[in-house]
């Protein structure tokens, strides 16, 4: 029997992106796997059913779920969905591990292996199936498209027989993958880029893209490259930095993030209180609270004159390439996954051990399952 791959329709609310789009589909039916796809699945991300000419179009959810070996997704699935399951399937995805525990203990008490793309780590060999990258570029671009386009400015120079204008100032706030592509895009635009994060080595990032680097003198690296959280007083000296710049800026793109944390809070109300009115704040961090503390996740509204928005699932935006990039990123993880025509996960592979967040009724990653069962879990 082939190894059977299910691709479900999400059920998120206003998620437009599917796991598998059909160019990839196409790729794994040439392996020798057989694909199929929920009607109706890529949609929303304008792949029509009839374009998935190598997988089997299933009407039946149910069965979907029940006849799986391997279950992509994008959203991790409501228990409703896991009980539908096999025991032993695996599934692929974003699984959320910072929330949603009712979600995991499903996986767990069905005995899913689930892989967690979140949990891919951030490793050279592992880029092509990094999906928080993939995703979060896509946030980045399209944050500074928003900015464009709210605010009440022109972003690049223009000379006119109008007069001058000025290129709007933009300061984007965090500098990883979603902060350096903001940039860009910004600078594409024509904007005056300034941008500052606590991770040192992004000075030398945000240079090279032609953007000035705002020194707040604060090193805040943490474990596997991420950012940690700061003291009372780096935040303080963070803040003190920081306010001349928020106030001079026409637009911010902020995506400051630290994983399985509230986002920092680093624009306060006084600070956007003394920004100019017409300016524009986007809150890329807004789901995980906002890194601005008027944000109200999910929705745009003006402050003394200044707008702000707190967008959710922006990849889901843009939902073509949104979906070609993460199917992508999914095809390149498969092959850690299936080998040789078989379901043989590479477990001497660290990406492969890292990733996987429940297997054989444990919840395998450390931190989830301290927070999840109050313990640390013993990955065996
Ligand atoms: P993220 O989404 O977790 O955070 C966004 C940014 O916010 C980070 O750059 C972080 O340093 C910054 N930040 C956190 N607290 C802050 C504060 N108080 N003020 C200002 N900035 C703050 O990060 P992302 O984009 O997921 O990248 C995480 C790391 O992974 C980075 O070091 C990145 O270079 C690295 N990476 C490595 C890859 C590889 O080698 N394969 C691929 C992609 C990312």
């Amino acid at each position: 029997m082939p190894i059977r791959i299910a691709v479900p329709h999400e059920t998120t609310e206003g998620e437009r992106r599917v796991a598998l789009i059909p160019s990839v589909a196409e790729q794994l039916s040439r392996q020798g796997v057989e694909v199929r796809i929920q009607a109706g699945a890529g949609c929303a991300a304008y792949y029509r059913d009839r374009d998935y000419t190598s997988a089997e179009i299933v009407e039946d959810r149910a069965a979907l779920l029940g006849e799986a070996d391997i279950l992509l997704t994008v959203n991790p699935l409501v228990p409703e969905d896991v009980a539908l399951l096999r025991e032993d399937t695996i599934v692929i995805g974003f699984l959320h591990p910072h929330e949603f525990d009712d979600r995991i203990c499903a996986l767990r008490d069905r005995k899913i292996t689930g892989f967690a793309m979140e949990l891919i780590p951030r490793i050279s060999r592992a880029q092509n199936m990094d999906a928080l990258s993939s995703q979060a570029s896509i946030g980045g671009y399209k944050a500074a498209l928003m900015a464009a386009n709210l605010t009440a400015r022109f972003f690049p120079m223009l000379t006119t027989a109008a007069g001058t204008i000025r290129p709007a100032k933009v300061l984007v706030i965090g500098v990883g993958v979603a902060g350096l592509q903001a940039i860009a895009t910004s600078k594409r635009l024509g904007a005056m880029v300034e941008a500052y994060d606590v991770r040192p080595e992004t000075r030398e990032q945000v240079e090279s893209l032609g953007a000035k680097f705002v020194d707040v003198k604060v090193n805040a690296v943490g474990e596997g490259g991420y950012a940690r959280e700061l003291s009372a007083e780096e935040k303080q000296q963070e803040m003190e930095i920081l306010a001349r710049h928020v106030a001079a800026a026409d637009a911010i793109i902020s995506t400051a993030a630290v994983p399985g944390r509230p986002a920092p809070r680093i624009i306060t109300t006084a600070m956007v209180e003394k920004m100019n009115p017409g300016s524009v704040i986007i809150d890329l961090a807004a789901y995980s609270g906002g890194n601005c503390e008027l944000t109200i996740p999910g929705e745009s509204f003006g402050h003394e004159l200044v707008m702000i928005y707190g967008p959710l699932n922006v990849p889901g935006m843009m939902p073509v390439h949104a979906s070609e990039m993460y199917a992508k990123n999914l095809f390149n993880f498969l092959s850690l996954i299936v080998r040789d025509g078989e379901i043989d996960p590479d477990w001497d592979d660290e990406i492969v051990t890292d990733s996987v967040l429940t297997r054989a009724g444990k919840i395998q990653h450390g931190l989830t399952c301290e927070r999840v069962e109050g313990s640390k879990g013993d990955p065996s």
